[in-house]
């Protein structure tokens, strides 16, 4: 509870409301609008939700201004150079870092829930092999609601921490069985005695007929680029999940809806755009006509990995990938990347842009984890893929965050309604 207090004045009638002011650990205060209503007979208007927190979250705390990103309070550079992946799960899901041993169970159970139902498996035959595996695997994973009725009761805490463990666990499997499909290739089993990105990385590539090496500074990437995009607070897929969640549906439906709004251009699907963009970019001579086009306000064409709702600075993830670009490269043997070259040519060029500067437009994420994504061979339709995979925990945290929450409430905003007023039907027959 607080005793800050704003006070808003209907100008008319002279009414007056007094909403509850909270105050955060970290960033803006917020204010609580919920009298308003009853008090003023009016709603908020926020499109695009820019200005209104839809719920209390101790996950996750972004600072635009300053380009911080904290996960339960730990900065993201200390992260992404000290932890591994599934720490940073642990650490996500409980709170807490685990200790020794409490690491060691959650990461033997993950390993322990790898494998997909036989009849899953079977779903993929169902599409093209040219279906985008975004389409796939959104598909499947809602299919896994048709499974687990028996541990799935989302007001049981221990059927939470089995569904966090399945999903965070299956998501890898599933998303290699969709791109095994697409290459028509047999599905690779996942082996438990490998680490998360390692068993990703076989299971992607592998194949029957020959033994697979698995290379040390792929899987070292993997795990830093999932550390990065494990969470990013109430972001689209984030909320989508949390909204469909509310209703008390099934969480595999829910986390299904989150990957649906992952895909989108101007979210998750921006890091195959960016590869599409620098790719049609073709030659560095190229890049003002390009960006022109982005300043262009007749032309929807816009710099694809550039602007961000929250951070008006440079993004700290894009920070530490564009220094991870040059070392895994050369770890990879591909140190002459014409991609790389052409995406730092492209910032250098858009950061010194009037228009870039002042609407505080900077690389996001996605401007070059792609470029690593394909330099570890997988394909442009995978990329959004791997982001809901390294994801798929931080929507598991907010769902169960919000499931155990007693105040939570279901999803329902309100609207500005500018329709037609109330009129009579006419037959058709009256009609002219
Ligand atoms: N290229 C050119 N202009 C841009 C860009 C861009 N990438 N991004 C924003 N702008 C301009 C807009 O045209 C707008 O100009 P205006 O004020 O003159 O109308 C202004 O900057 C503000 O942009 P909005 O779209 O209002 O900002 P919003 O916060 O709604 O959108 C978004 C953020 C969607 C990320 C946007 O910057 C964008 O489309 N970027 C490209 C897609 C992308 O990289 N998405 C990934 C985001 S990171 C993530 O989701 C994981």
């Amino acid at each position: 509870m607080t005793d800050k207090h704003f006070t808003l004045t209907d100008p008319e009638s002279g009414t007056e409301t007094k909403l509850n002011r909270y105050d955060p650990t970290l960033g803006p205060s917020v204010l609580d609008i919920t009298s308003l209503y009853s008090d003023q007979g009016v709603f908020t208007y926020d499109p695009g939700f820019g200005a209104t927190a839809s719920c209390t979250s101790q996950v996750t705390y972004v600072d635009g201004e300053a380009g911080v990103l904290l996960y339960r309070g730990y900065p993201i550079e200390q992260l992404a150079e000290h932890s591994n992946y599934l720490e940073v799960c642990y650490l996500l899901l409980h709170g807490e870092l685990p200790s020794r041993e409490e690491l060691a169970e959650f990461d033997k159970s993950i390993r322990t829930h790898t494998m997909i139902n036989e009849s899953l498996l079977r779903f993929f035959n169902g599409f093209h092999n040219d279906a985008h595996p975004m389409a796939m695997v959104s598909g499947v994973v809602a299919s896994l609601s048709a499974f687990y009725h028996d541990t799935t009761d989302i007001y049981n805490p221990e059927h939470r921490d089995i569904f966090a463990h399945r999903i965070i666990a299956k998501l890898p499997t599933i998303a290699a069985a969709a791109y095994k499909h697409t290459l028509g290739q047999p599905f690779i089993y996942p082996k438990n005695d490998l680490s998360y990105c390692s068993n990703l990385l076989r299971m992607f590539f592998a194949v029957p007929a020959d033994e697979y090496e698995i290379d040390p500074v792929a899987a070292e990437a993997l795990d830093l680029l999932f550390i990065l995009h494990a969470d990013h607070e109430q972001n689209c897929s984030t909320s989508t999940v949390r909204l469909a969640g509310s209703s008390g549906t099934s969480p595999y439906s829910a986390i299904a809806a989150g990957i649906s709004a992952l895909w989108g251009p101007a979210h998750g699907g921006a890091n195959e755009a960016v590869i599409n963009m620098l790719e049609e970019i073709g030659t560095a001579d190229r890049i003002d006509e390009y960006v022109a086009r982005a300043k262009d306000k007749n032309d929807p064409f816009r710099l694809m990995g550039f602007g961000h709702r929250v951070y008006k600075s440079y993004d700290p993830r894009a920070a530490i990938i564009r220094n991870m670009c040059h070392r895994v490269l050369a770890g990879l043997g591909q140190q002459d990347s014409p991609l790389l070259e052409q995406a730092l040519k492209l910032e250098e060029i858009a950061l010194k842009d009037e228009y870039f500067i002042e609407k505080n437009l900077y690389p996001n994420v996605d401007f070059y984890s792609g470029i690593i994504y394909q330099a570890l061979g997988i394909p442009k339709s995978m990329f959004t893929v791997m982001f809901a995979i390294a994801r798929c925990v931080g929507w598991v945290t907010h769902w169960c965050e919000m499931v155990a929450d007693p105040n939570s409430r279901i999803g329902r905003p309100r609207q500005l309604y500018n329709g037609p007023a109330k009129r009579d039907y006419l037959p058709v027959s009256e009609r002219n």
